[in-house]
């Protein structure tokens, strides 16, 4: 649960489908409060404040939301002068230039853009966690976003690779601020639909393989919330002892090999379904049973 009345500064806001949404707003139910950031005003204009015409504009107006371009220390270093003390951070961001990172050669000699998507990606979460711990006087949390980075998967190339790169930085943030109180660690999600996720070529195929190798239900819409609920986990003080881990909210699909076969694969758990399992399960244990006893 995280601290009633604390606040926690959630990096990433873009919409309202964004992860960072969906965590702030789980933080504002709990009793937390927000500072959500976004990369630039002009990012805001388009994106939130024209985008975003499922919130009305009192709920617009009642979110604190600066802004921070993670790759200028400088508005890294000024945000967290002007947050006060601080329990917590929320690291939801991510770039890559899909033309030349995601696509379908790993290969590129666009190292710019290599180096550009390996910074806002990857290399920011240490800007973050350095200015952030300062206000953290009595401990705190930074969780970031990750995704899958121990399987390559078609396209996702350079962001795979940065990925891979941050989870390797959330282990040595937490061996260095463990002495200040301070853990880092990530959430490892399945595909959610978000911006980000839809500049991912072929995003709706990585949506797909989730159902054919997922033991549990995965929806790209609704199981954000699920994620959300994880990060705040990580944030609060049920997790007081985990540091440097990624978690994976995914569910189960980076626990097996190959796609589920038929009876593998979940059921849909309508009332009607979930009766005709059970007595389905009831049946083959009788039989079962039965069996035995003449055997
Ligand atoms: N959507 C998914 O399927 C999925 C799955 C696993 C992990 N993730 C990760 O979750 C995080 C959040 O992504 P999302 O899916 O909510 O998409 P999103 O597009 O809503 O959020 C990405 C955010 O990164 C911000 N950003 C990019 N460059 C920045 C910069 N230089 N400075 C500051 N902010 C910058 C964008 O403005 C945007 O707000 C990312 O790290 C992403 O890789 C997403």
């Amino acid at each position: 649960m995280i601290k009633k009345g604390s606040t926690y500064v959630v990096m990433g806001l873009l919409n309202t489908d964004s992860i960072a949404y969906a965590t702030g707003k789980m933080i504002e139910s709990l009793g937390g409060k927000v500072i959500y950031t976004v990369q630039n005003e002009r990012l805001k204009k388009i994106f939130f404040d024209r985008g975003c015409t499922d919130l009305s504009q009192e709920e617009k107006d009642a979110m604190d939301i600066r802004y921070c371009d993670v790759t200028i220390e400088n508005e890294v270093r000024n945000l967290f002068k002007d947050t006060g003390e601080i329990a917590g951070v929320v690291h939801s961001i991510a770039f890559a230039n899909p033309k030349t990172c995601l696509g379908d050669k790993v290969y590129t000699n666009y190292f710019e853009d290599i180096k550009q998507g390996f910074h806002i990606s990857c290399v920011s979460l240490a800007a973050v966690t350095e200015f952030a711990q300062e206000r953290m006087t009595k401990g705190g949390s930074v969780v970031t976003l990750s995704f899958a980075s121990q399987l390559a998967f078609p396209y996702y190339n350079w962001m795979g690779v940065n990925k891979a790169a941050l989870e390797a930085l959330v282990r040595a943030l937490a061996r260095e601020y463990g002495r200040e109180h301070v853990r880092v660690n990530a959430v490892s999600a399945g595909p959610l639909t978000t911006k980000a996720a839809k500049s991912i070529p072929h995003f709706a195929h990585l949506a797909r393989t989730w159902k054919k190798i997922s033991p549990m239900p995965w929806d790209p819409i609704k199981d954000k919330q699920e994620v959300a609920n994880s990060v705040v986990f990580l944030l609060g003080e049920y997790s007081k002892k985990i540091t440097g881990q990624t978690i994976y909210v995914d569910g189960g699909a980076s626990s097996v090999g190959g796609e589920l076969l038929p009876h593998e694969k979940p059921l849909m758990r309508t009332p009607a379904k979930k009766k005709r399992a059970a007595q389905e399960r009831l049946e083959r244990m009788r039989a079962l049973q039965k069996k035995s006893l003449e055997g």
